[in-house]
């Protein structure tokens, strides 16, 4: 039987990571892989956190299985920080899941149940796991225009022109926020005007949200969520906490489905936890429990929100200083966008081979389609990647 299987295509972002371990370079910048670093290029724990984690330590006294679906406190805690009062609890069917991505399989899963025949929709460029789960599955998939690879915004009639050609039925994966890889966002006005074509054309958003808090604000990058929540009939949330609590390998993410009634979310919860059941049982406990608790006592969100608005600012800075050196070194604003964008990553508009010079003279490593993780910066490295950018011909 082993003989039949074949070599996986490489994970793009997860072989970039590698590369960059195996480069001995000591001065080589890592702009790679979607991972928060703060100026020493440490992944910290946060404080919130690690204070969190303490105190579960000494009150924990067992480690029983929780529900099918993870904790009720956790789907509490999550749907707050979400959808706040976009809609009533009894909408909303919720489920821990392994990670945001463990999120995302479980959505399409229950998509693939409900509605095999209903197409995802995929921004063009999105993240590359979303296709390759996707082609996984084996579900239908079509691309929608996202990026405007000359102003570095959303293209935003391409979008809309191509979303209007989906059928009844069909589903709209959109992220939420900071999108990945471009980090080119829909503002308000425009999820409105999405939220409309949603509607009239019957559509159901799929909404994939792994960078709340950011962009621009723990709430603010909650807005399109939340609309769409107040107006579509159904909704599915793919939640992530592994940046915004800096918990990467613990593993916690949330499913969340948004119903008109709670006949149907009775519906929905009991299939998110027989999803669970098929495909790993019980979802990873400790860190859901973690961000249950910073999330609800005062004093650990207090300092969670201050500590996540440092990153969210520290990042807006290092965007700002980017941006402005290369204004100096280019006399020219072609490069503002990078201050306009939201969230990790922006896409620099680099053709591939740029790319691969930035990497192999200059040390700087970013993916192929020029996604540079902006916490990757500090101010020591700005001016490397500025004359890179320049040196390179961008
Ligand atoms: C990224 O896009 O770099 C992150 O979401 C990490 C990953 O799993 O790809």
């Amino acid at each position: 039987m082993f003989d039949k299987l074949t070599q996986q295509p490489p994970d793009k972002i997860l072989q970039l990571m590698q590369m960059f371990k195996e480069d001995p370079r000591t001065d080589k910048v890592d702009l790679g892989v979607g991972v928060y670093k703060d100026a020493t290029g440490l992944t910290p724990i946060m404080r919130a956190v690690k204070s969190a984690e303490k105190k579960l330590w000494e009150l924990e006294d067992t480690k029983s299985y929780t529900g099918l679906a993870g904790d009720a406190g956790y789907h509490d805690a999550m749907i707050d920080l979400m959808l706040s009062d976009a809609v009533e609890r009894e909408q909303v069917a919720a489920a821990a899941t392994p990670g945001g991505t463990g999120a995302v399989r479980q959505a399409l899963e229950l998509i693939q149940m409900a509605s095999p025949d209903a197409t995802i929709w995929i921004s063009a460029p999105t993240w590359p796991n979303h296709p390759s789960i996707i082609k996984y599955l084996g579900m239908p998939m079509a691309e929608y225009r996202y990026f405007d690879a000359e102003t570095r915004a959303v293209d935003f009639s391409g979008m809309m022109t191509d979303l209007s050609q989906a059928k009844s039925g069909d589903v709209v994966l959109l992220h939420g926020c900071c999108h990945n890889p471009t980090g080119a966002n829909l503002n308000a006005s425009q999820w409105q005007e999405v939220a409309d074509l949603l509607s009239s054309k019957g559509l159901i958003p799929f909404i994939d949200i792994a960078y709340q808090g950011f962009g621009d604000g723990l709430e603010a990058d909650a807005y399109g969520v939340r609309h769409l929540a107040k107006t579509q009939t159904e909704l599915l949330i793919a939640a992530s906490c592994s940046k915004n609590f800096g918990i990467y390998r613990e593993r916690a993410g949330c499913l969340m489905a948004v119903s008109r009634d709670s006949a149907k979310t009775k519906l929905n919860q009991s299939s998110l936890a027989f999803l669970n059941r098929q495909n790993f049982s019980f979802p990873p406990d400790h860190g859901t429990r973690l961000v249950t608790m910073v999330l609800t006592d005062p004093a650990l969100r207090s300092e969670w929100e201050t500590e996540l608005e440092a990153v969210r600012n520290g990042m807006l800075g290092l965007r700002q200083q980017l941006a402005t050196a290369l204004q100096k070194r280019t006399g020219s604003d072609r490069f503002g966008f990078l201050a306009d964008h939201r969230g990790m990553f922006s896409r620099l508009g680099a053709t591939e081979d740029q790319v691969i010079r930035m990497r192999e003279d200059h040390g700087i490593y970013m993916i192929g389609d020029s996604r540079m993780n902006i916490a990757g910066l500090n101010e020591a490295t700005i001016p490397v990647l500025a004359d890179a950018i320049v040196a390179t011909d961008v």
